[in-house]
């Protein structure tokens, strides 16, 4: 159970869990039932004396709010929080942090709240044991902080094992079954209950013919990660396919208006709830890329999606239904279909027809993760329909974990973006408030495709950890700045105090990750223009590699200009699906943000940018810039011999060696690519090819 993580956790930092209810026996942090015969817990822990009445007393104690007979540093932090609002307040997940009578006291109504709690003094470390302190109430802002693992059982002949992985192959699959490694499972288990991820799907999105059969006769790994997973608070999603009715249930369509395949999908979900009682639900990718969905059967995606809720729905199940749907058989011929109308296109027309338990999980981007794309117009769009935004922490588009990209502030832009200009934040529209941060019971949540696998480093490149930290601890409370959480997984990752110099440690990391995400998009795609990359992989320039496919990506560059020209009185009309005040704002070359210019408009080489250069200058010199600061990252990380450990120093040394190099390759193609279009010379006579 939770509880029972929390008391073994509790017990590794010196503490207690305090949480019985009335009459019931206490865990014993091995497992076991322990009776102490008070109707009290004191075991574990470090004891700091007797208190007056010879009962043990403890530096920390975790208590749920519902335990009779607490601890008197409990009690007093109860009261007060009493006081201000009475019991039941914390929730399902939020906790009461305070130090009272010497003890540190993490209060919750739930298990959940205590393992946050608990983590939360980790984050604290000894200032969480310093004088008395405020009571701290902490809740989550987003309810529902999900990973998609894009993890296949067997090796894709293309992309390997995870899809767009760059950290060796699945921590969940190994050699076509279940990992036997679960000891590690459970070690990303409890990294994820730390960082607040309280959902996981285990397999990809892109649902091979053996990844279908987790949804019938393999469901017992998957019952099996949901073992591991559970008592850290996590609850197991699975992808599911569209077809599966066909192709498992040997059924003759998967026509969600069918009597018969409805009755399979409720059927089979009805034996996933038996194997795994908390089983979160099902995460759909269909008409899209290939996948099989409803447009296959003439039928919307409410109707897909609702047929799925509604086997759902008696568990207590969701749908994430993807709304990354578009054509990726297009004419490149064809100026008139824009990829980036495509989601809002699909969607928005069937606003509140989705069932109450289906959640539309929509890309933060209208296009896919590129570096920068303004936020997507289908955030705005549903009032009357739950949606999650989707984030990508693996880093497909940002430097496959080769580069240093820490992702916090893009994402941050993201969440604080307000689509009405009225104070109304993205962020707020997956936690499900209105204007008034009040609930309106449309939540959604924050999703993320992961970014680990099986390698030692859980992540590949070493800091493309703190992408991880940050997603979760972001998706916890968008508001946190992410320089400070930079700062918290510097601090727990490093722990610079412990070393010969920590403000050399602490600088160096900040100088290295804080502005890495801009350095990344000054050497690679200028201006918001995006997938300037090699086709398939992803990786390295190549300008024109996706400029005469099928995909739908285009940046349209000729002799005298670029960009691609959105706009309603010239373009594609996608400007007209954002809300007022970014319709204007963005159908207007005077107006657009510089950083996205090239999205939106189609402009001359010589067109000034608010920053007064020219976009051509602007490109020289962004790519000079960034291949520059890459290059120093290097150096100053040289500069950090001995002071962490050299394993570590090594895997990020030869990572951005990598960088390097591929930063002036990018540098140079890109530059030289627009001279020879332009005809323009650099300004500053810097050498083009
Ligand atoms: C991108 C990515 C694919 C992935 C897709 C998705 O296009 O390259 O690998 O399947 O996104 O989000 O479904």
């Amino acid at each position: 159970t939770v509880a029972q993580e929390v008391a073994h956790a509790a017990e590794q930092h010196g503490g207690s869990l305090h949480h019985r209810p009335a009459g019931q026996a206490a865990p014993h942090p091995d497992g076991d039932n322990a009776e102490d015969g008070s109707g009290t817990e004191a075991h574990g822990g470090t004891s700091n004396g007797s208190g007056a009445a010879g009962e043990p007393r403890f530096d920390l104690v975790l208590a749920l709010t519902g335990a009779d007979d607490l601890p008197e540093a409990a009690a007093m932090v109860l009261a007060e929080l009493d006081w201000r609002s009475g019991r039941g307040m914390l929730g399902a997940e939020g906790f009461a942090l305070g130090r009272r009578d010497g003890v540190t006291v993490v209060l919750a109504d739930e298990p959940a709240g205590l393992l946050h709690g608990l983590f939360q003094v980790v984050r604290l470390g000894e200032t969480a044991f310093g004088a008395t302190q405020p009571i701290e109430v902490h809740h989550p802002v987003t309810a529902r902080r999900m990973l998609n693992h894009w993890d296949n059982i067997d090796a894709h002949p293309v992309m390997g094992q995870v899809e767009r992985g760059y950290s060796g192959g699945s921590i969940f699959w190994r050699d076509g079954g279940l990992t036997p490694d679960l000891g590690r499972v459970r070690a990303y288990a409890r990294l994820l209950a730390s960082i607040g991820v309280n959902a996981v799907t285990v397999n990809n999105v892109n649902v091979h013919a053996t990844e279908a059969r987790l949804l019938t006769d393999r469901l017992g790994d998957v019952a099996a990660l949901a073992e591991v997973l559970r008592p850290y608070g996590i609850r197991t999603h699975l992808s599911v396919n569209f077809n599966s009715p066909v192709a498992l249930g040997g059924l003759p369509t998967a026509d969600p208006l069918d009597d018969g395949v409805r009755a399979w999908w409720a059927d089979t979900t009805r034996q996933v709830y038996a194997a795994i009682p908390d089983f979160g639900g099902y995460v759909v990718k269909a008409d899209s890329e290939g996948q099989p969905g409803p447009f296959g059967y003439g039928r919307t995606h409410a109707d897909g999606a609702n047929t799925l809720a509604a086997a759902l729905e008696p568990f207590g199940g969701v749908v994430h239904w993807r709304a990354f749907v578009y054509n990726h058989t297009q004419d490149w011929r064809d100026r008139s279909t824009d990829r980036a109308r495509a989601a809002y296109d699909h969607f928005a027309p069937l606003d509140g027809q989705f069932a109450g338990n289906v959640i539309l999980q929509v890309k933060y981007g209208p296009i896919d993760f590129q570096t920068r794309e303004p936020v997507s117009p289908v955030i705005a769009a549903m009032p009357g329909t739950r949606l999650a935004v989707e984030l990508q922490v693996t880093q497909e588009y940002t430097g496959q974990q080769r580069h240093v990209c820490y992702l916090g502030p893009l994402w941050h832009e993201v969440l604080a973006f307000e689509p009405w200009g009225d104070g109304r934040t993205v962020a707020a529209v997956a936690a499900g408030r209105g204007a008034d941060n009040g609930p309106t019971g449309f939540e959604g949540g924050l999703v993320a495709v992961s970014n680990v696998g099986d390698d030692p480093f859980w992540t590949g490149h070493p800091l493309a950890q703190a992408n991880l930290y940050a997603f979760g601890r972001l998706a916890w409370n968008p508001h946190l700045d992410p320089a400070a959480v930079l700062d918290e997984w510097i601090d727990l990752t490093f722990a610079p105090a412990a070393t010969a110099d920590p403000g050399l440690l602490r600088q160096t990391l900040h100088e290295v990750m804080d502005g890495s995400w801009q350095t990344y998009e000054s050497y690679t795609a200028p201006l918001g223009v995006g997938f300037m990359v090699r086709p398939g992989s992803h990786y390295g320039p190549d300008v024109d590699g996706y400029e005469y496919t099928p995909w739908g990506t285009y940046h349209f560059a000729d002799r005298d200009g670029i960009g691609v020209d959105r706009s309603r009185a010239t373009g594609t009309g996608f400007t007209g699906q954002y809300p007022q005040p970014w319709a204007q704002v963005y159908e207007s070359a005077d107006s657009c943000p510089d950083e996205l210019l090239l999205f939106f408009h189609h402009v001359p080489y010589t067109h000034v940018l608010h920053s007064g250069k020219t976009v051509v200058q602007h490109i020289y010199d962004t790519h000079f810039e960034g291949a520059d600061r890459v290059a120093r990252m290097r150096s100053r990380w040289a500069g950090l011999a001995g002071l962490v450990a050299p394993d570590l120093d090594a895997r990020v040394r030869e990572r951005l060696d990598e960088q390097s190099r591929c930063a002036q390759e990018w540098r140079d193609q890109i530059n030289t690519y627009f001279y020879r279009k332009s005809g323009i010379p650099d300004a500053h006579g810097r050498r083009i090819h």
